[in-house]
């Protein structure tokens, strides 16, 4: 079974335990327009590879810890595309929650998200409550204050912002919570595995303020030129497109590089390279290196 196969099913198999019954029937069909919706599902496949590459003696803890990274990278998006944020309209390629449903709702979507992310975790782990604990605490650490996705949402509301320190909170400390997450579920160590998620995770920011420039609504599926848009910092304005795009492939290579000696590098290396090019594919530097050379002759 395919890592994203596996995502995808314990997905669907967690939502539905739940969202159990009874639950108000407009709040429930959002909650799934913001969670089943074509997301590529990077964190958790991470959360499995790595899981994989330690053991995976405890599958079924292993799925909730995927399911609960994804529930509350989905939760983040929902709110982040509010009025109130980014207020942007389509999200996956899809209308926005707020927009399909309203903004109480995409409100009360996001909160439902992030304790639904617990419960599952509280599901799964009671039979292994030392491993359940380091879930949850590894879980905080990357969504919470003070250098989780909260922190680095925060960081826009402030007048001065530490390029690094704002991209690392908002999108790296997830990805960082997600390769430990494979490891603690295994009963391993997660500190072998802290630098590929922070390799990547920064990655993954630059490759996307790099796509806000170079990338279409269509190919993307949600709104480009935002952070012009909302003056925020980026990578792309801070060290200009070709330095962005040399800056994403090193982190790239440094991803690679720190996968730990095991079994499962190869497939993990592959993963890495999958993602990099689904991320900045090859083609849109190409074809923009050559828009540049033109208009320098
Ligand atoms: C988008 O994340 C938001 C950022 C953290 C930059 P993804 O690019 O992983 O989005 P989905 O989950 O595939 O929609
Ligand atoms: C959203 O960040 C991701 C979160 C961490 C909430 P952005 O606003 O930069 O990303 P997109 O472009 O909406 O996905
Ligand atoms: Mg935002
Ligand atoms: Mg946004």
């Amino acid at each position: 079974m395919s890592l994203f196969i596996r995502a995808e099913a314990a997905l669907e198999a967690h939502f539905k335990k739940a969202a159990g019954v009874g639950t108000p029937p407009r709040l429930e069909d959002a909650m799934r327009h913001a969670v089943f919706n074509g997301g590529a599902r990077i964190r958790p496949q991470l959360c499995l590879a790595v899981a994989t590459a330690c053991g995976d003696d405890t599958p079924a803890l292993t799925d909730a810890a995927a399911v609960a990274l994804e529930l509350m990278h989905c939760a983040s998006l929902v709110h982040d595309d509010m009025p109130a944020f980014d207020n942007a309209d389509v999200r996956r390629g899809k209308p926005t929650v707020h927009k399909a449903f309203s903004e109480p709702l995409a409100l009360l979507t996001g909160d439902g998200l992030i304790v639904m992310a617990y419960q599952v975790l509280l599901q799964a782990g009671a039979a292994q409550p030392e491993r359940l604990v380091e879930l949850m605490r590894n879980l905080t650490d990357g969504v919470g204050i003070p250098n989780g996705i909260v922190a680095g949402q925060a960081w826009e509301c402030e007048t001065t912002a530490d390029l690094a320190k704002y991209q690392r909170s908002k999108t790296g400390a997830l990805f960082v919570s997600a390769t430990c997450a494979g490891a603690i579920a295994s009963g391993q160590s997660p500190k072998p595995w802290t630098d590929l998620g922070a390799f990547l995770g920064e990655a993954y920011q630059v490759a996307d303020d790099i796509r806000d420039v170079l990338g279409d609504v269509a190919s993307l599926g949600k709104p480009v030129g935002q952070d012009s848009a909302h003056d925020r910092p980026s990578s792309a304005q801070a060290m200009g497109l070709d330095g962005a795009i040399r800056h994403f492939d090193a982190l790239i290579a440094r991803a690679g590089q720190s996968i730990p000696d095991c079994a499962c590098r190869d497939m993990l290396k592959q993963l890495v390279l999958s993602e990099s090019e689904r991320l900045v594919p090859k083609s849109m530097c190409q074809n923009y290196r050559q828009r540049e050379a033109k208009v320098t002759q």
